[in-house]
């Protein structure tokens, strides 16, 4: 409050401005819808705009601008297994047909009912906006109609996307973060698989406009980017904010750097990366960071801990950052390791379950709250949590960390357990399990204490109840059952993932697409809840087409994968 007072002088001034701003603005807005060229098929064009916040001149200047790493890429180890494990059979490519059915339906429905909307609703059959209006489910699409050749799809959703007009919003406000990973992410994923400039224009225009994001007092943002408060000076990064908003923006925004020549981007970001370096062991728990975090003040005293919601990506964009840049910032690697020891120690429990064989096979994290000298894990999973398999995975490989590797598997599989064991084949939005003492001696079954603590919830066992019931879409338990697959080439996944895909069309089908549902412990009629988010198309159904591809269709070592399925390039150790 006291730091906004004292910019009073500076307002009125800012406050006529604005006015002329926004009649400006608005009139270019009406008029540019109108004067946008007409399309031709093989003609993909580029309307400008209405608004260029490259003009915007920000009241925060970065003085000394960070350029990206000049070293010379590294060779780092493969993160997929020898190709000669990987065999082509029929049955696969009959799965692999039947996934990329299941797409061109979803997106079909899209395009006849919700086209440039944000989402469909799949049940009710209209479009709605709860992301900008920027057409959020056709831009986060782009790469996946690439990748399943729906090329005449392509170029009409290329050609949309160059008359998206960022400007146009009823939304007063941009979430930064869904607009990084699903927006930013989504055209550089497409512009790095086609090469269609008109992609990687809107891509430097939006980008532009999230950096105004990142003009406050100490260059971190908030969580919303609100356009009346950047042109007036109002930003403020947030005191109480999740720490997977500023945090995970780097891959996106270094990718943006890197394609461009222009290393504003990847500062921006890198400055919130030397601030999770500060303050890593600075925590109650010296290793990870808070769920949430006072970003203004740069302080972490907040005493609760998750791989979930709020917090997931920052942890996911360690290792994928150290493989965008090529293996040069050391500072990813230690970071990962650091968390991944505490992650370990702490957060990861097996669950006592009935069969013996399993048990010692799957793990499953909990959430961490820390009182005093306490640390009390609650054993609660989220289906968000299930992208940490992926990453132990990743870590495993591109550090060389066999016992990573192993984690990595069992968290995958823990995730598969959960699916297959739920009554519909589908594992819940958040649920509690009865956990081992330990992670590793004997742990049998004792169905007096699962009794017990079970009460009266219907569950099956080894689970203690399911306190979200609800199945969204998700993909994190498929993307880290996909990514074990390429990193190990064990068939096994394939079949868990086969399974998977059964379950959830089973239980999602609408007359139009596919809808999240109310209640996965309850077969027959599922309760539909009319949404379709757009990480269906862009996340969901490419891990399961990519399961089912062979290794070389968006090899790991190639890509790397921002947190909402977008394959980025990775830089070639070659290049001189
Ligand atoms: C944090 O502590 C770990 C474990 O002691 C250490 O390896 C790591 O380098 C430390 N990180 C930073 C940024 O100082
Ligand atoms: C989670 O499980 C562990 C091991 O069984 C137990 O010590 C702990 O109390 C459980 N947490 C809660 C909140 O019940």
């Amino acid at each position: 409050m006291s730091l906004r007072l004292s910019q009073r002088s500076q307002r009125k001034r800012i406050v006529i401005g604005l006015a002329i701003f926004l009649i400006v603005w608005w009139h270019l807005g009406s008029s540019s819808s109108s004067s946008s060229s007409p399309l031709f098929a093989g003609d993909v064009k580029f309307a400008a705009s209405s608004f260029d916040w490259s003009q915007f001149t920000p009241f925060n200047p970065v003085l000394d601008i960070k350029p990206l790493p000049t070293t010379r890429p590294r060779s780092l180890p493969p993160v997929q297994a020898d190709a000669a494990l990987f065999k082509p059979s029929r049955v696969n490519d009959e799965r692999r047909a039947a996934v990329r059915a299941v797409f061109d339906r979803s997106y079909q429905a899209y395009r006849s009912h919700a086209w440039l909307h944000d989402e469909l609703t799949p049940v009710t059959g209209r479009g709605k906006d709860p992301f900008g209006g920027w057409a959020a489910t056709l831009v986060d699409s782009l790469d996946s109609l690439w990748i399943m050749g729906f090329k005449d799809e392509f170029r009409e959703a290329a050609a949309a996307v160059g008359r998206l007009d960022w400007a146009n919003t009823e939304a007063g406000a941009l979430n930064i973060f869904e607009t990084t990973i699903r927006h930013l992410g989504g055209l550089l994923s497409a512009y790095d698989l086609s090469r269609e400039p008109v992609l990687l224009a809107k891509a430097v225009e939006l980008g532009e406009m999230l950096y105004v994001g990142f003009d406050t007092e100490n260059r971190i943002p908030g969580f919303w980017l609100n356009f009346k408060d950047a042109l007036q000076n109002l930003q403020w990064a947030g005191t109480n904010d999740p720490s997977a908003c500023p945090a995970s923006l780097s891959l996106e925004f270094t990718r943006l750097s890197q394609i461009t020549g222009d290393p504003k981007y990847y500062d921006a970001t890198d400055r919130v990366t030397r601030f999770l370096e500060k303050t890593q062991n600075k925590t109650l728990l010296p290793g990870i960071w808070p769920t949430t975090i006072d970003f203004r003040h740069e302080t972490v005293y907040q005493n609760r801990f998750t791989l979930g919601a709020l917090a997931d990506s920052l942890y996911e964009y360690l290792p994928k950052m150290y493989a965008l840049l090529g293996g040069v910032d050391k500072s990813y690697e230690d970071m990962y390791k650091a968390a991944a020891d505490t992650i370990i120690e702490h957060m990861l429990f097996r669950a006592m379950i009935p069969d013996d064989g399993d048990k010692d096979a799957i793990y499953f994290t909990g959430d961490l709250l820390v009182k005093e000298d306490e640390v009390m894990r609650i054993n609660e999973s989220q289906h968000l949590t299930c992208f940490v398999g992926g990453m132990f995975g990743l870590g495993g490989k591109l550090f060389q960390l066999e016992k990573h590797s192993q984690i990595g598997e069992r968290l995958a599989r823990g995730c598969g357990w959960a699916y297959a064991n739920m009554p519909t084949g589908i594992m819940p939005e958040i649920f509690n399990m009865v956990a081992c003492e330990s992670t590793e001696g004997p742990c049998p079954w004792d169905q007096d204490r699962w009794e017990d603590e079970v009460g009266a919830a219907q569950v099956p066992r080894g689970f203690k109840n399911a306190r979200d019931p609800r199945y969204l879409l998700r993909p994190e338990a498929i993307e880290s059952i996909f990514l074990s697959y390429r990193m190990t080439g064990n068939p096994e996944y394939r079949e868990i993932a086969w399974d998977m895909f059964e379950a959830i069309i089973m239980a999602t089908e609408t007359k139009l697409a596919y809808s999240a549902f109310a209640d996965v412990t309850v077969t027959g009629a599922t309760k539909k809840l009319d949404s379709m988010e757009s990480f269906w198309l862009a996340e969901t159904l490419k891990y399961f087409y990519l399961i089912f591809s062979p290794p070389d269709v968006i090899s790991l070592d190639d890509y790397v994968l921002n947190t909402e399925a977008h394959p980025l390039l990775r830089p070639k150790p070659f290049a001189g």
